[in-house]
């Protein structure tokens, strides 16, 4: 179910599948997609799970606003929705960026949080040149419009295999990129620039947290994610095979396979949902 709702002072775009009861899982993509990015994972869950799936400001449906984008902004959007929705405990899963919101929202909000998924993500903030390759972006954007943009980035997002086998994948992708405003593309790519590190902030996490990555990954590598594996105490990693950044899209039977023994485990359903009606 495709829904808006006020949150943050923000009209957000949201779905929700699954019962009403059940844990509550909220999935946060990746820059700059939208929420549609996780269709594969939203058919897998929604069975057990309450599945929420949002556009980040200035991505998919939700508005820009007024404000500078930040890793902080989106973080209160994070829990400005879930406030809307009445949700107060989740489990968190963030790709890349969403991993960004997810790990900043985590360490500033703990008791929100039952659970953490971290995809193809990193702790550290950008280096220098990481800034400089970003503010390129920004310029190159302006004059070259977000069709080459988009074409340029896909580039790095699939691993190899993914050229030929997840086509239909590809072209989403890339209409995702190309239906972002050049306006969000350039605050998002600020508020990426900007970023504070979270490194020394994992020893934090003591919730059940599964690190999953594709095994071709050149944009946030295996080695990324290796480092919040030995920064977060007793979390598990997970290398997917036949995938780039994406390996949730590139890999699902792997990556769901992952995400459902992981919740399984620590985040089992109720078997039986103790409600009634008019209760
Ligand atoms: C993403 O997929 O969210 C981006 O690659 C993150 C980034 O550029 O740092």
């Amino acid at each position: 179910m495709n829904s808006t709702i006020l949150a943050n002072h923000l009209s957000v775009n949201y779905s929700e599948e699954g019962p009403y009861e059940s844990p509550v899982i909220i999935f946060i993509h990746g820059f700059p997609f939208n929420k549609s990015m996780w269709k594969p994972q939203v058919e897998a869950l929604k069975d057990s799970y309450r599945v929420i799936t949002y556009d980040v400001r200035g991505h998919g449906d939700t508005e820009t606003g007024n404000e500078d984008f930040s890793i902080e902004l989106f973080v209160s959007d994070l829990l400005g929705l879930m406030d809307a929705l009445n949700v107060q405990n989740a489990i968190l899963c963030g790709l890349s960026m969403g991993g960004y919101i997810a790990l900043r929202a985590i360490v500033a909000h703990p008791e929100r949080f039952d659970a953490l998924i971290l995809s193809d993500t990193q702790c550290i903030a950008d280096t220098p040149e990481a800034r400089e390759k970003r503010m390129k972006t920004i310029a190159s954007i302006k004059v070259n419009g977000v069709k080459k943009y988009a074409d340029e980035s896909v580039k790095n997002l699939f691993s190899p295999e993914s050229f030929t086998t997840k086509q239909a994948s590809i072209l989403a992708i890339r209409k995702m990129i190309v239906s972002t405003s050049r306006q969000s593309l350039s605050y998002t790519l600020l508020a990426l620039a900007g970023r504070k590190e979270t490194c020394s902030s994992l020893s934090k996490i003591v919730v059940p947290t599964l690190i999953m990555v594709g095994n071709n990954d050149i944009i946030t590598p295996p080695a990324a994610a290796r480092m919040l594996h030995e920064g977060i105490h007793g979390s598990l990693l997970h290398i997917v095979q036949q995938a780039g950044h994406l390996p949730n899209l590139e890999n699902p039977d792997d990556f769901n396979f992952q995400l459902k023994l992981f919740l399984h485990r620590f985040a089992k359903p109720p078997a039986v949902l103790n409600t009634t009606v008019g209760d």
